[in-house]
């Protein structure tokens, strides 16, 4: 935003206080905000530029092999364009092990997993990470985890067609 820009449009906001705090919380460890609805105006121009970076995501999901297959119908169902899957071992917050008592000794053990990898529209995520979430969980412990990060570029090395083009 360019500082000769008029400020010509109101915008009502109705929020929860909640909102209220988390938007006073992040403007107190800001240099210069004299107010909230400069901090909010502030925050926009960051999620936009954020957006404009990284417009897509990459989503990486870490589920139950036998898992795998129900996850891959629910994603393909969702039009994601491809899907990588590879077969890896890890352990979350148990070390691997189901169970343990207090004070015995235990050992790291991996557990077989599969890793799967798609790349989409960040309009797309929030219906991924769903689909994923509920394809793949029991709500046993050891159901898995999804990351997901910002990405920045695609190339599909055959064409040179670059990001949303490329994911089509
Ligand atoms: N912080 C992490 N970083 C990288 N990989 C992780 C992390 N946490 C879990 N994983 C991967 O996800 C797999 C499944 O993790 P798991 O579902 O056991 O997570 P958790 O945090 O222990 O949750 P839960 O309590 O539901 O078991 C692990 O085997 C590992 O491959
Ligand atoms: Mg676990």
């Amino acid at each position: 935003m360019s500082d000769d820009e008029k400020l010509d449009q109101r915008i009502q906001l109705v929020a929860s206080s909640s909102f209220g705090r988390d938007v006073d919380e992040w403007r107190r460890g800001q240099q210069d905000l004299p107010s909230r609805s400069e901090a909010i105006r502030r925050l926009v121009y960051l999620g936009l530029q954020h957006e404009q970076e990284h417009p897509m995501r990459m989503i990486t999901a870490i589920v139950r092999p036998h898992r795998y297959e129900a996850v891959r119908e629910a994603l393909m169902k969702l039009g994601v364009s491809g899907i990588t899957a590879t077969q890896v071992q890890g352990f979350g917050r148990q070390r691997g092990q189901t169970e343990f008592y207090r004070g015995n000794e235990y050992q790291v053990a991996e557990v077989p997993k599969i890793k799967l990898e798609v790349a989409v529209s960040s309009g797309m995520a929030e219906a991924v990470i769903e689909a994923i979430s509920k394809a793949a969980g029991s709500g046993k412990i050891g159901d898995g985890k999804i990351f997901v990060s910002g990405l920045s570029e695609v190339v599909r090395i055959r064409t040179g067609e670059r990001d949303e083009k490329a994911l089509d």
